[in-house]
């Protein structure tokens, strides 16, 4: 395309030209203008300062009111920082939630623009917002209902529900505990991509005759500063075990069964007995 050495030859020309003009200036405003980005932790007060984009940009305070600068967000979001003309200070205007923002994703940007006109300016403002501990792990029941047999072994796992925190990164939860007891502990493992699972192993075996129930608190830790927790209680029914066997009156029971190929024969004696071996379950015996 030669337009540009002949457009002062040819001013049929003008108009397309013009319009290509236009074009370039806001597409080279678009993208040639500096960014910003900051970062803010999420929940600050309004009114707090997130940075100086007048300095950081290389503008004049007195051209924020002179070319009526203002931000605006990029999408029909709401805006949750404006300039203060007289400072040139970006300030929060509006609570700044990051879990309601971006839920567990790890990075949460905000982005917002500073306008300026005569001429038309757009710079890009990215607001990183931080996470900050202010939600505790949670258990999705206050109370964890297991129930044991009392037959059951050392060694026994019993897999246990995870807590919940909406924080990420170290602000979610990091490590469990167990309330002293002598017949549980806690054991972690691993069970990859990050996650872990947590189970009661019982380490002393239980006795119904002693303890019917056991009540242990659970708590989960964040590894946030200051420190947050959650408890639940795990309720541990101790089940009878089966262990005492029925007693029967005689040691052996003798039954007769005539079969039909024995009484074509004549053969009418018995063929066999039931026998309860060991008082628990009856054995035929041919
Ligand atoms: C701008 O900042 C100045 C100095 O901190 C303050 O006195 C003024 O109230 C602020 N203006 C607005 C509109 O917040």
């Amino acid at each position: 395309m030669d337009v540009w050495p002949t457009m002062g030859n040819q001013p049929y020309r003008g108009f397309s030209m013009n319009r290509f003009c236009v074009v370039f200036l806001f597409l080279s405003l678009r993208f040639a203008c500096g960014d910003v980005s900051y970062s803010v932790a999420e929940e600050m007060e309004r009114g707090s300062a997130i940075g100086n984009i007048v300095k950081d940009l290389g503008l004049g305070i007195a051209t924020l009111s002179s070319r009526k600068a203002r931000i605006d967000t990029d999408r029909n979001d709401k805006r949750y920082c404006d300039i203060n003309l007289s400072t040139g200070s970006l300030i929060v205007t509006d609570r700044i939630d990051r879990e309601g923002l971006c839920g567990k994703k790890a990075s949460c940007v905000l982005i917002e623009e500073l306008v300026l006109e005569n001429p038309l300016e757009l710079h890009r403002v990215s607001i990183h917002v931080e996470d900050i501990n202010d939600n505790s792990p949670q258990f999705s029941e206050d109370v964890i209902l297991l129930e044991v047999t009392e037959s059951a072994v050392k060694g026994a796992r019993f897999v246990l529900t995870e807590a919940h925190d909406a924080d990420i990164g170290t602000n979610s939860v990091q490590r469990y505990t167990l309330q002293n007891n002598e017949h549980f502990t806690l054991n972690v493992d691993s069970v990859g991509s990050g996650r872990k699972q947590y189970d009661l192993v019982l380490v002393k075996e239980l006795d119904r005759e002693q303890e019917r129930e056991i009540k242990l608190v659970l708590t989960a830790l964040d590894g946030g500063s200051p420190q947050r927790s959650g408890t639940a209680i795990i309720h541990i029914t101790v089940l009878d075990a089966n262990d005492n066997a029925p007693v029967f009156s005689q040691a052996v029971y003798k039954s007769c069964i005539f079969l039909s190929y024995f009484s074509v024969h004549g053969a009418d004696h018995p063929c066999c007995s039931i026998r309860f071996q060991d008082q628990v379950a009856p054995v035929l015996v041919f």
